[in-house]
């Protein structure tokens, strides 16, 4: 993750006074820590990811920063088994960074999942640059320009696209 796409997400976090966070893919942890710094003290940050590992070594990276064990909560299992177990409306902000065929599938828990006001954040929607390359895609990227548009045209979202790192595509929940 690029510094201006960290320095974005702790402004997000910080602009919903954000006390309830929602990440999917918690990989090293490095999204979580820009996301807590911008969050209110007391805030909590609940983060979803398959792999152990990543969980273990977020989980040490977010003490050495001095962050105290119960601002965030791992839940280790893929996305879509684990979102349908979290609160409706009881989040500020989605953080979507996991498997970008399921990013179509995130909008909707986000949707359900989000308080009316809050934030649903996709990372990478530039794909590297494919998103916007006239040759021929992996599915990948197709299912990315399918969350675009779906964002583009949703009357429950006011969207924009931060071309900060690759591509950071925020949107409000009206
Ligand atoms: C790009 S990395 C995330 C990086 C992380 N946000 C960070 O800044 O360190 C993608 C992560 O998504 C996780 N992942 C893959 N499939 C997933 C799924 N179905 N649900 C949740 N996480 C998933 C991977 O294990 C990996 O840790």
């Amino acid at each position: 993750m690029s510094p201006s796409t960290g320095a974005a997400l702790r402004l997000l976090a910080a602009t919903v006074d954000a006390k309830a966070v929602a990440e999917i893919g918690t990989g090293t942890g490095v999204s979580g820590l820009h996301l807590l710094r911008g969050m209110r003290p007391d805030g909590v940050l609940t983060t979803v990811d398959p792999e152990p590992e990543h969980q273990q070594f977020a989980r040490q990276a977010f003490r050495a920063c001095g962050f105290a064990s119960n601002r965030a909560r791992f839940i280790p299992g893929r996305a879509l088994d684990v979102l349908p177990r979290l609160a409706d409306a009881g989040y500020d902000l989605v953080f979507c960074d996991g498997d970008r065929l399921e990013y179509l599938e995130y909008l909707a828990e986000s949707l359900r999942l989000l308080r009316p006001g809050g934030l649903v954040v996709f990372e990478g929607v530039f794909a590297h640059g494919r998103t916007i390359d006239s040759g021929p895609q992996p599915t990948e990227v197709i299912r990315i320009r399918e969350l675009l548009r779906t964002v583009r045209e949703s009357q429950d979202l006011l969207p924009s696209l931060l071309p900060v790192g690759d591509g950071l595509l925020c949107a409000v929940k009206r």
